[in-house]
């Protein structure tokens, strides 16, 4: 397998025997990377999505689309909100749903990975939704498998129903049917080891917006060739000009300190503090993929402003994920209630 981080924006190559023809439209097996959408693919699981907001809103918010399926889990990396969000997806579409926890598995005992997967498909499983501290772990997992493999998470690399949700969340607020034409959105952070801001960048600039990555040098990855963005150091000059500021977490588990003089230091330079809050444009749009670092990447009361859509990210991303695994798995089955 190719080493995805050679080349963090295309990732290893899809096996084009596998999957013919491409995704959604006639159906790939997986969705492991924003590359393997494209903008058509972006906008057909938008356009998905749109009916999946509409069930969430009923008072039985079930359909029958996924009954007889079954989605696995797979985190081998902590989470909360992806891992529920795709477990809540998944149950709103009747399909049944199976928790994988690494330590208490017998990975724990010295299986490898791929002894444990193959057990797990055996069982005959319909999907498995994994995030791993390892960059293209979802790739391998999807060679060794018959199930659908959706990845939520691979170390530093990608995380695209992250960059799906918030494509759909940005295009909720505006409004925007076409796409983010146009958009000018700065991802600013720890880019460096954001699969978030991997994902997002692919995300944007497919669907047409002007991605401004702002970050400390010491945060931004090794090599920028081959992304289609303008960096900047300059958070106060570019925050004006901003329709949206997705702000990253500052990702402490992987050794960003060192990489800082102080994270004091940090927020004074990178931060969406009070001060900076009235740099923004009257109608910009503040996000993050949570969770967040209160008072570090952005201040607290920002949080909770009507133009932070943090909250609605959230929310959206059972629908998104239910579009997503209705898309790899449908039956074809009605989506009425
Ligand atoms: C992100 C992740 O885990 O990659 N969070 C998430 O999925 N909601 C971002 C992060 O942890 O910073």
């Amino acid at each position: 397998m190719s080493d995805p981080m050679s080349d963090p924006m295309s990732g290893p190559a899809a096996d084009p025997a596998a999957d013919p023809g491409g995704w959604p439209v006639t159906a790939t097996r997986h969705l492991l990377s924003i590359a393997d959408l494209g903008r058509d693919g972006i906008n057909e699981v938008m356009r998905v999505t749109d009916s999946f907001v509409e069930v969430g809103r009923r008072a039985i918010p079930k359909v029958p689309a996924l009954r007889g399926k079954t989605v696995v889990s797979l985190f081998c990396e902590d989470s909360t909100r992806t891992r529920l969000s795709f477990e809540t997806a998944a149950r709103r579409l009747s399909a049944d749903t199976m928790n994988f926890s690494a330590s208490s598995s017998s990975l724990s005992k010295g299986e490898s990975l791929r002894d444990t997967v193959e057990t797990i498909d055996a069982m005959g499983v319909h999907a498995l939704v994994v995030r791993h501290f390892s960059a293209g772990v979802p790739w391998q997992v999807a060679s060794w498998v018959s199930a659908a493999v959706v990845n939520a998470g691979d170390g530093w690399h990608e995380h695209p129903t992250q960059a799906l949700l918030d494509c759909y969340t940005i295009r909720e607020s505006i409004g925007a049917d076409a796409g983010l034409e146009g958009l000018r959105i700065a991802i600013v952070g720890d880019v460096k080891h954001s699969r978030v801001a991997r994902s997002n960048v692919l995300a944007f600039s497919a669907l047409g917006a002007e991605v401004t990555i702002v970050a400390p040098p010491t945060l931004l990855p090794p090599s920028l060739a081959g992304w289609p963005v303008v960096v900047s150091n300059d958070l106060d000059g570019v925050l004006p000009k901003s329709d949206v500021v997705y702000l990253l977490r500052l990702q402490t588990e992987r050794a960003t300190e060192s990489l800082l003089p102080s994270v004091r230091e940090y927020t004074a330079g990178y931060g969406l503090t009070r001060e900076r809050g009235a740099l923004l444009a009257e109608r910009a749009l503040v996000m993050h993929p949570g969770p967040m670092n209160r008072g570090v990447e952005i201040a607290a009361e920002l949080a909770g402003l009507p133009n932070s859509l943090v909250t609605r990210q959230v929310a959206n991303g059972v629908a998104v994920r239910m579009a997503v695994l209705y898309l790899l798995l449908g039956s074809g089955a009605d989506l009425g209630a």
